[in-house]
């Protein structure tokens, strides 16, 4: 048997499966073209075909799996229901899901859905509730702060609660290692400190040794840049809808779940800063 690890290719489950494959966890990952992924790592991971708006991908994706690292992708269509539907019909026995911090105030995103299907599937979950990626800054966020030197988000001066991914990675992989010590909870998962957007400007200043602003564009000069830049209208709405909770000063909550379960400090966004300096320059 063997623990599922969607989202391969993204900032979690990338770090969730190199974990697991330090920590030995038999492990299959999830990806939507496996010839892409055998030529980005060779034999470095055992890889799986899932889509999920292909229903027909879900029987195989789920053989022999009785754990699942589990996401819910951007995107239209994603049958999640009919997935959770398979998974317990395969007999699947520990869902370690990535929600979101505050999900339980929030019953319009998919996140506060998704996890009473998990909850109504009657399989064991672990929730990891977390609060803004650092690695956006090396996402979406990273192609303005390479060619501009500057944070372009409409998130106004609220404070939010940076998490780092692999710090959420250490989480997942500890649940999935001890399923009954995690199983049916619920952890937040953010770093140690609430930020500006302008701290962390001011932060990239001094590590990266450039200077780096936020310019705290309003939602209107956010939208028709990023329209001017070419970028999709579907997703400018999900990263001015990702930014309106700090807009509003409701992102700011930190907590120390990833303290209390691995006794360790969470990762600072000075030291993610360090680590991924050469990114930005
Ligand atoms: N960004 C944040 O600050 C933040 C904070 C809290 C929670 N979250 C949640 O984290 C989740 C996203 O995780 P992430 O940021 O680690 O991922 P990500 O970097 O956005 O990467 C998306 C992943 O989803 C896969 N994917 C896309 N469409 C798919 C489909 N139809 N079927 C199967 N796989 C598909 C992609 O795989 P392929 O490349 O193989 O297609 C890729 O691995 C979202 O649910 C988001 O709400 C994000």
């Amino acid at each position: 048997m063997k623990t599922l690890i969607t989202g391969f290719n993204g900032k979690t489950g990338f770090e969730v499966a190199k974990k697991a494959k330090s920590a030995s966890i038999v492990s299959t990952c999830a990806v939507r073209s496996l010839e892409k992924a055998k030529a980005n790592y060779g034999s470095d991971y055992s890889f799986t075909l899932l889509d999920f708006t292909k229903p027909e991908t879900f029987e195989q994706a789920l053989s022999d799996v009785d754990s699942i690292f589990l996401i819910y992708p951007p995107g239209e269509g994603i049958e999640f229901e009919r997935f959770l539907e398979t998974a317990k019909k395969r007999s699947v026995k520990h869902i370690v899901y990535l929600s979101l911090k505050d999900v339980q105030f929030m019953p319009f995103i998919h996140h506060y859905k998704n996890e009473k299907l998990i909850k109504k599937t009657g399989i064991p979950y672990t929730f990891i509730r977390a609060g803004y990626f650092m690695q956006n800054l090396n996402d979406f966020l990273l192609q303005e702060l390479k060619e501009r030197k500057r944070i372009f988000v409409p998130a106004g001066n609220g404070k939010t609660s940076f998490v780092d991914a692999r710090d959420l990675a250490e989480i997942a992989v500890m649940a999935l290692r001890n399923p009954s010590l995690h199983q049916n909870k619920s952890y937040v998962i953010t770093g140690n400190e609430a930020l500006t957007f302008y701290e962390v400007a001011k932060r990239m200043t001094h590590i990266l040794e450039t200077p780096v602003e936020y310019t705290n564009p309003s939602v209107k000069e956010f939208k028709s840049w990023m329209l001017s830049q070419g970028a999709d209208s579907s997703f400018i709405n999900v990263v001015t809808g990702i930014h309106f909770p700090t807009k509003l000063g409701l992102a700011k909550g930190i907590s120390n779940d990833f303290e209390k379960i691995t006794g360790k400090k969470q990762t600072s966004i000075n030291e993610y800063i360090r680590d991924f300096k050469q990114y930005w320059l």
